[in-house]
């Protein structure tokens, strides 16, 4: 009778792919709850890097049912091929393992160029969108005005919705943003043949998943984006449109908090950034060049999903803080701690420094964030290579220390720590 909520802590990114495909393994069920393709979730398994960006990260093991929640917005042709490029890989994601919300909205060509369209308007103050339509499909969510993915269980009418939300959304696209007009006609039989595909995976995911609850399943819940990138809780406006904190898990996919036992937040050994918006411990320097990597190794900071270099800096503990306390944390993942290797010292904030005052909470209007400036503590660095230890004894004793000085100033246990990419580099405490 347990869920585990895996939420990311700082602005994504983190490491909660790898995260979740580890404790897959103890779970019945995994199911993610938040955003849509915006997300991009890395696992790699025996040297096979899977990048998965709808899909929970649990579809690589061949018994867990994997689950997509109400709370998310669904790219029909971006799910489809997801399915198809794993089938292809030997990965079974058919109907009887996969299970969509029918309560998931849908995100439609328009979705998509309207926020190109916004980002464009926005000028100097565009809020660096992945582009995949994420905040115009939650608006129209809010708005009562969204397709949701239950229309397409019957195929010719949800056709016909289709028709007409474009050519709806049409004099908008033209008469207020001057973009060309779509097809509505050619996007109606595209998304015809979407529903006949994907009805067979609908569900009525919190039957679903509280019936298999009630009957002694372990439910894994995989969050997507981070604390600070939530709708109400991150860095307005400079944040995704869903609600990635803890309480998304169970709004998306309809269950009870009383079935909740561990709220496991991921943190990165340092802290990066994609898109624009406040990050008080950038480094803009040849330290975040290091960080960053050049990009020949795959978990380089460049995005998952859209290929950016990530913007990095050092690890925030005013912001694990805040994610602990925002998602009630019962431990942290720590990963990426192998990429610490090498520095003389390292740094971790501890306080910000606003206008002369010391703020000890972390400010969440956006321009007061601006204005912080991190104090740090500087802690001894280590050169050994981490990525062969497997257990905690076998870190160097300042890794170790970092580590402890993580825990100390969050309040919450560091239970897992990743010193490389691959699911066995992983060090359990
Ligand atoms: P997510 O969106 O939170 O799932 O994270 P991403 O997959 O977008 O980004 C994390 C990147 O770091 C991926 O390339 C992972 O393969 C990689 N990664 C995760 N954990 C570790 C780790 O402990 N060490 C190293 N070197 N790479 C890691
Ligand atoms: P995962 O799950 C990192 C960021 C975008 C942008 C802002 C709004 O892989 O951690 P959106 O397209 O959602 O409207 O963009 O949010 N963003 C992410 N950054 N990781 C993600 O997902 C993200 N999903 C959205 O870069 O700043
Ligand atoms: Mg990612």
């Amino acid at each position: 009778m347990t869920a585990t909520i895996v939420v990311g802590t700082q602005w994504g990114d983190e490491g909660k792919g790898r995260v979740v495909d580890w404790l897959a393994a103890q779970a019945d069920i995994v199911a993610r709850y938040a955003g849509g393709d915006n997300a991009g979730h890395t696992v790699t398994v025996g040297g096979e890097r899977f990048a998965l960006h709808l899909i929970p990260s649990g579809i690589l093991y061949p018994d867990t049912l994997c689950v997509l929640g109400a709370g998310m917005v669904v790219n029909p042709a971006r799910l489809i091929a997801e399915i198809d490029g794993l089938t292809e890989r030997g990965v079974d994601a058919s109907p009887s393992r996969l299970k969509l919300s029918v309560g998931a909205h849908l995100i439609l060509p328009y979705h998509i160029a309207l926020d190109g369209a916004m980002e464009l308007q926005r000028g100097k103050k565009a809020l660096g969108t992945t582009r995949r339509g994420i905040g115009p499909a939650y608006a129209d969510k809010a708005a009562r005005a969204g397709l949701r993915a239950g229309m397409m269980q019957d195929p010719e009418r949800f056709a016909d919705r289709v028709y007409e939300a474009v050519k709806a959304k049409n004099a908008i696209l033209t008469g207020v943003y001057g973009q060309p007009a779509l097809d509505a006609e050619a996007i109606a039989a595209q998304f015809h043949d979407y529903a006949r595909r994907l009805a067979p995976y609908l569900a009525d995911v919190s039957l679903l998943i509280n019936e298999r609850l009630a009957g002694g399943q372990r439910l894994l819940c995989e969050g997507a984006q981070g604390t600070l990138l939530d709708l109400d809780h991150g860095t307005y406006p400079y944040v995704t449109s869903s609600s990635a904190t803890v309480g998304g898990a169970l709004t998306s996919l309809g269950f009870g908090p009383r079935y909740v036992e561990e709220v496991i937040g991921v943190a990165k050994a340092y802290t990066t950034r994609v898109g624009a918006g406040p990050f008080p411990t950038e480094l803009t320097d040849e330290l975040g060049d290091r960080l960053r990597g050049t990009g020949a190794n795959p978990w380089d900071e460049y995005g998952t999903t859209t290929g950016r270099p990530r913007r990095c800096g050092w690890l925030d503990a005013v912001i694990l803080r805040y994610a602990a306390r925002v998602n009630g944390l019962t431990g942290l993942a720590l990963t990426k701690l192998d990429i610490l290797s090498g520095f003389e010292t390292v740094k971790i904030a501890v306080a910000y420094d606003y206008r002369g005052e010391r703020l000890e909470h972390f400010p969440t209007e956006a321009d007061v964030l601006a204005r912080c400036r991190p104090i740090y503590e500087e802690l001894p660095g280590w050169s050994e290579d981490l990525t062969t230890a497997r257990r905690w004894e076998a870190l160097p004793p300042a890794a170790r220390r970092y580590v402890e000085r993580v825990e100390a100033l969050t309040g919450v246990p560091v239970r897992l720590i990743g010193v490389g990419p691959g699911r066995e580099q992983t060090i359990v405490r």
